[in-house]
């Protein structure tokens, strides 16, 4: 019996635990390490286009910060430019869910 009660408050833990995390705060997390990992070395971690890397290149690196930037751009661009490649960029090789979980996270850095 004591046991079962175990089980129960275990299980009802966890959904608790699954329901405070909901898969979009996932998916931006996971968003965030990719940016953190494979594009502020260029992007700027505050997504400024003044990271380390980016100031030998010509032309810049794209501020995402610019509110100007996020009057053209959509989705599908910035997915193409990412697959890709674009000027001195290079392409990544990202699945549509990391690409999803990216452009959320990117979109975080419009002032
Ligand atoms: C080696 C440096 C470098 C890295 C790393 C890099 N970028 Fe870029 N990115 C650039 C440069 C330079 C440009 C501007 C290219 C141009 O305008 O010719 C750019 C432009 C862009 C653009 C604008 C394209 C457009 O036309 O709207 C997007 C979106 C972008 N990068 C996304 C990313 C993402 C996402 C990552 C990480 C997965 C990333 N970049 C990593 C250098 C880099």
């Amino acid at each position: 019996m004591k046991k079962t009660l175990a089980w129960v408050a275990t299980a009802v833990f966890m959904g608790t635990i699954l329901m405070w995390s909901p898969k979009a705060q996932c998916a931006l997390e996971a968003g965030r390490s990719l940016y953190i990992d494979k594009c502020a070395l260029c992007h700027g971690a505050g997504g400024d286009g003044k990271g380390p890397a980016g100031d030998a290149l010509s032309p810049k690196p794209t501020d995402f910060t610019s509110s100007q930037y996020w009057q053209t751009p959509n989705n599908q661009r910035i997915t193409a430019a990412t697959l890709n490649g674009v000027g001195a960029m290079p392409a990544f090789d990202l699945d549509a869910q990391e690409m999803k979980g990216l452009i959320d996270y990117m979109r975080t850095f419009k002032k």
